[in-house]
């Protein structure tokens, strides 16, 4: 392994676990402790390792989980109701308990339906008269990606209905289901790729998740997604008693449903499927990670009704997560840019819930000793679905005498700096900011894509720079010139050209951009535009008190804190005196939300327009006042349509929008 794979191993075992903490602290306590951009972030540096060292992928990577934000590569597209999630039961006290609050709820037992949980990707697909109209991923629930020309390669969903045995077909009809792929077409997939010299995918639900959002349908097709329905939204004109008469239904104009979606009469019955299901877990088609039940009766669905996250009619069991048996090999500490010391398994490597796992975040040094792990232990690892593999525990009788207990380290592995505990803290820290390991984290976020986004200066142009000693900081990057530049080895000419003029773009960033570079605590992309918003300049923020800075809308306390506080470190100064040194002159805010003729009003654009580009279309829609939604409602005020408008510009031309 070189230098280079080390550094980065250990900085994507650290972000792993500092976005594990985060997750905790949002899902599970509440408490988010970093706001969404500043998580964002941590994904972001996290997945352009991963690009970089393909190796360090691995299926259950927090960048491989979809249900974040939509990504701006793909329209969105607004649900017309939210994509809900599930509730998970565990077991059958769990199971006992929901049911009792469903007949609760109805004074009644209801019938059941039970389908196997398929770990896919949900999709919203709607049929106009019968013709696929939109296909669309989850996002964040509300709005998703407009995935329409890549869903219409998957074999199994049709591109028109069939004629219903009965009645005419709906104008309207949208439906919910599971994107996936089918085992042997990933074992084939896999097979093409490897014999073609590429990167193999580590699990169906991560090359099914990569097939849906690309950008070229093309090479969707080459993967054959499948796809099954599990929801009826909406269908105007046809009513149902039950689920399953929908499904049905849905069956027979040609849609594809689960096969063993099963009718169960009692509670009893639906125990009966999922054992059998556990049982036969392995001989499916397709991975599953638990056994969905939902109450029959449609009417019921109403009465119940739904909480925020997940209907109170349907719940997921889970089946418990694979567990296997390997040997901790060691425990390593990885320092992350702002100098936490994350201890981390390295294990053999071994094959647990559908991936190759080979390290695992050990959180602290608490963890550890709670769970009383020593190098050299047979242990117990697992992985639930997407979640982080885990650690459980020693295999303690299996112990030979020769496991040596964890000391943590206290010195930083890179610069031999004292690891301190802050107080309230469960991490110790490196707190030397020249640390190398820091510097290096640093810099690569001073000039990843949300910060400077300096290209050509990833991770291994940033090492190579603090080898050769031609940066010492982050400040340093301005100064660079071509006869610096030009010893990194393998940089020619045209390298050495590429990168100092990416650096001169970089100059003159905007400002919030310049902000997400420093590295400030708590300080990501949206508080880094607020800041920028209402400073409009750095020597503005830098004078700025925490009150002042506590005064702008969102910002709050911990922020302003942390920004006032950087701003009067001796370290930021002399940081930012060599940054203005090296011709650092950020880009005043652009105004944003204009008001003007477009205010209030909501515009589509489609197609290719005949001047412009989509990016420009929109910022002067925008500082006109207007606001650009992906999707064609009647809310809409107005379709921009260039050449080769699709499906918006017919759906425009139906609901009458101008
Ligand atoms: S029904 C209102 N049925 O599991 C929620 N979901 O963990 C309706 N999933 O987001 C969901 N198989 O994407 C349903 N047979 C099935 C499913 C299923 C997989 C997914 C779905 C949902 C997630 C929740």
């Amino acid at each position: 392994m070189t230098p280079e794979q080390d550094t980065a191993r250990a900085r994507v075992a650290a972000l792993r676990a500092e976005i594990a903490h985060h997750d905790r602290l949002y899902h599970e306590l509440d408490a988010p402790e970093i706001e969404d951009a500043a998580y964002d972030l941590l994904l972001k540096e996290l997945r352009g390792l991963e690009e970089r060292f393909p190796e360090l992928l691995t299926a259950d990577s927090p960048t491989q989980k979809v249900g974040g934000a939509p990504s701006e590569l793909f329209a969105p597209v607004a649900h017309s109701h939210r994509l809900l999630s599930l509730d998970n039961v565990f077991d059958d006290a769990d199971l006992d308990a929901w049911f009792e609050r469903v007949v609760k709820g109805l004074g009644r037992a209801p019938a059941l339906v039970c389908e196997p949980k398929i770990d896919g990707l949900s999709i919203a697909v709607v049929y106009e008269h019968g013709k696929l109209l939109r296909a669309a991923t989850r996002g964040d629930g509300a709005v998703g990606e407009d995935v329409t020309p890549n869903a219409m390669t998957i074999a199994t969903l049709p591109h028109r209905l069939k004629k219903p045995a009965a009645g005419p077909l709906p104008a309207w009809l949208e439906v919910r289901g599971e994107v996936f792929l089918f085992k042997r077409d990933f074992g084939a997939l896999n097979e093409r790729l490897d014999a073609a010299g590429k990167p193999t995918f580590k699990n169906p639900r991560n090359a099914a998740a990569g097939a849906l959002r690309q950008k070229d349908p093309a090479v969707t097709r080459a993967r054959p997604l499948a796809v099954y329905l599990h929801g009826l939204v909406r269908i105007d004109g046809v009513a149902f008693a039950t689920y399953s008469e929908a499904l049905r239904w849905l069956a027979g104009v040609g849609l594809p449903v689960h096969p063993l979606s099963t009718p169960c009469a009692t509670l009893d019955d639906a125990k009966d499927f999922i054992g059998s299901l556990r049982a036969r877990r392995h001989e499916l088609d397709h991975e599953i990670d638990g056994v969905v039940l939902k109450v029959d009766d449609l009417a019921a669905h109403t009465e119940l009704g739904a909480t925020s996250k997940a209907p109170r009619w349907a719940t997921a069991f889970k089946l418990p997560p694979e567990q296997v048996e390997t040997t901790l090999r060691d425990i390593q500490v990885s320092i992350g840019r702002t100098g936490a010391a994350t201890p981390f398994a390295v294990l053999e490597p071994v094959y647990v819930g559908g991936v190759t796992v080979s390290m695992a975040t050990l959180h602290n040094e608490h963890e550890i000793a709670r769970k009383d792990l020593r190098i050299g232990d047979r242990v117990i690892v697992q992985r639930a679905g997407d979640v982080i593999p885990e650690v459980v525990g020693p295999v303690a009788e299996k112990r030979t005498g020769s496991e040596r207990a964890f000391v943590m380290l206290d010195a930083c592995p890179a610069c031999q700096a004292p690891l301190a505990l802050r107080e309230g803290e469960a991490v110790r820290r490196c707190e030397n900011f020249e640390c190398t390991a820091q510097t290096w984290g640093r810099i690569v976020h001073f000039a990843s894509r949300s910060a400077l986004d300096i290209e050509h200066l990833g991770e291994v142009t940033a090492r190579a720079l603090l080898d050769l000693g031609l940066v010492e900081d982050v400040g340093d990057v301005f100064a660079l010139d071509a006869a610096r530049v030009a010893q990194i080895p393998q940089f020619k000419e045209k390298s050495v050209q590429n990168l100092l003029a990416a650096i001169e773009v970089a100059r003159t960033r905007p400002l919030d951009r310049v902000l997400v570079g420093l590295g400030i605590r708590h300080v990501g992309v949206t508080a880094a535009k607020k800041l920028a918003e209402r400073f409009g300049t750095l020597e503005a923020i830098e004078a700025a008190s925490v009150e002042e800075l506590a005064a702008v809308e969102g910002l709050g306390e911990v922020i302003a804190t942390s920004v006032a506080e950087f701003f009067r470190r001796e370290a930021t100064l002399a940081l930012l005196a060599k940054l203005r040194a090296g011709g650092l002159r950020p880009e005043a805010p652009r105004v944003t939300a204009g008001d003007g003729p477009l205010t209030g009003k909501t515009l589509v654009l489609t197609g290719t327009l005949p001047t412009l580009s989509r990016t420009q279309a929109e910022e002067r829609i925008v500082a006109a006042g207007g606001k650009v939604t992906g999707s064609v409602s009647k809310k809409t005020s107005y379709v921009i349509a260039g050449e080769e408008a699709g499906t918006k510009l017919d759906k425009a031309k139906a609901l009458g929008v101008t």
